[in-house]
């Protein structure tokens, strides 16, 4: 057996055969952490297959399970494919657990086969969870283990239709002298696991945790290899939760699912812009309400601003929550040279209350309108959303899907939305007529219409 040693940063999962301070790939310092490979004298050993006539492959047709929990089966393209592998990324406590474990229950009450294993935690701490949850725990069993090749041999003896690790980073090769966690053992476990399932065509859920510093590189350094990755995101000291998917090799990504932490577990939200919306103060300047899409769904949202004078002169702040800082700072500008405000002087703080997080230039007009509206102290009307790119003439253009967008404002008591001229006609809108559409060509139009 050949060992061969390595280094590769934690961060990003750069390698490197000698030691570096810094890691030329991502510029972090003393990230590389040396790991030792055995290489195996088997190695990875794929059957081998001749080319096929592109005619002759044949349809693949995918079974899909569903959970009972509906919006997660909408994120994840309408149930999970059998075979497929699933990464769910998140941070720790905010609930990867509770959800893998209500799925666990809802494939086992549907008779398939379940096996959970555990690494961090013990079958008595799981199955107290699981009292919460409801489970019922017929065809449903628990491994607690580490050792990857125990698992896959306790896997092959039992035979699941669904196998689920918690997590990536507690389990380990015995190939591998490398510690738990490190790039090369996530890696291994993932690979195997991968190779595992599909010849089993059994659907796995792999559990990675991910830290707010930015340190995924484990879990990052996976998302090429498996199917599907999801996100489980949500502020700790808020009860809810949103659930992305980030690649979906069955399916469409960026759907979008939010639920409720509750004492029995997490509850899907239906309704999510009803649910952000709940809290919106009315007749407050600076506060305004955005319609956007994330992924196929259309979501309503409230953007805040506020302006105030500096006590850092010379250096004001440019703050945002939610939002990206460059496109702000690129929008500010515009509304100095296009509607004449100055800055100069004023820390600006931007923010999506609930911890949700808007990249969608479509939001461009409604973050505009949020700081003219702070600027003049005058409150937006709230009937009122707003939906727009902008561009640096200051110009209004046009985004996807403008009825969609109308369609959930309508449902949610909006009447009237602001947006690009041009993007929607009035006849498209035949379905939802008691909403007004207020075109606006560019920046000064739109703060006109509104003011
Ligand atoms: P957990 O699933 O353990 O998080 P992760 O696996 O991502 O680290 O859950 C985290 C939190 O959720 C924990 O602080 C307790 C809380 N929780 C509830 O509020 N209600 C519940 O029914 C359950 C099971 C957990
Ligand atoms: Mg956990």
């Amino acid at each position: 057996m050949k060992t061969k040693t390595t280094f590769s940063c934690q961060n990003c999962g750069f390698q490197s055969p000698k030691w570096l301070g810094r890691c030329p790939s991502c510029g972090e310092w003393e990230t590389l952490v040396e790991e030792i490979e055995e290489q195996s004298a088997e190695g990875f050993s794929f059957p081998v297959s001749d080319p096929v006539l592109y005619k002759d492959v044949k349809e693949a047709k995918k079974r899909r399970i569903k959970t009972g929990i509906e919006e997660f089966n909408r994120v994840i393209g309408g149930g999970v494919v059998l075979g497929s592998i699933v990464l769910v990324g998140g941070e720790p406590g905010i609930g990867k657990s509770t959800l893998l474990l209500q799925i666990s229950r809802d494939f086992a009450e549907q008779g398939e086969k379940v096996l959970y294993i555990s690494g961090e935690e013990s079958l008595e701490q799981i199955k107290l969870r699981g009292q919460r949850l409801g489970v019922q725990g017929e065809n449903l069993y628990l491994l607690a283990e580490t050792n990857l090749e125990r698992i896959i041999a306790q896997a092959e003896k039992l035979k699941p239709q669904i196998l689920i690790l918690d997590s990536v980073q507690t389990a380990f090769s015995s190939k591998l002298s490398s510690s738990p966690g490190t790039i090369s053992q996530v890696r291994e476990v993932t690979n195997q696991i991968f190779r595992f399932a599909k010849t089993r065509e059994i659907s796995s859920f792999l559990i990675g945790h991910i830290t707010k510093e930015g340190s995924l590189a484990g879990p990052k350094s996976l998302e090429h290899m498996v199917d599907v990755v999801l996100y489980f995101e949500g502020e700790r000291d808020h009860s809810y939760r949103v659930l992305r998917a980030l690649k979906n090799r069955f399916g469409p990504v960026s759907e979008l699912a939010v639920f409720e932490m509750d004492e029995k577990g997490l509850q899907a939200i239906a309704n999510p812009s009803a649910f952000f919306l709940k809290e919106r103060p009315k007749d407050e300047a600076g506060s305004v309400v955005v319609c956007t899409l994330k992924g196929s769904r259309p979501l309503l949202a409230e953007i805040q601003a506020l302006v105030s004078s500096t006590l850092f002169s010379g250096n004001p702040r440019r703050m945002t929550v939610g939002l990206d800082h460059f496109r702000t700072a690129m929008l500010l500008a515009l509304i100095e040279r296009k509607l004449g405000y100055s800055f100069a002087g004023e820390d600006v703080y931007l923010n999506v209350p609930g911890g949700l997080s808007l990249e969608e230039p479509a939001t461009d007009l409604a973050v505009i309108l949020a700081v003219v509206s702070c600027m003049k102290n005058k409150a937006v009307p709230p009937d009122v959303t707003i939906f727009g790119e902008v561009g640096l003439s200051g110009e209004i253009r046009s985004v996807s899907q403008p009825l969609t967008r109308l369609k959930e404002a309508a449902s949610l008591g909006f009447n009237k939305v602001i947006l690009p001229k041009g993007n929607m006609n009035n006849k498209d809108k035949g379905g939802i007529p008691d909403i007004q559409l207020l075109e606006a060509k560019n920046i000064r139009e739109a703060s006109q219409i509104l003011f």
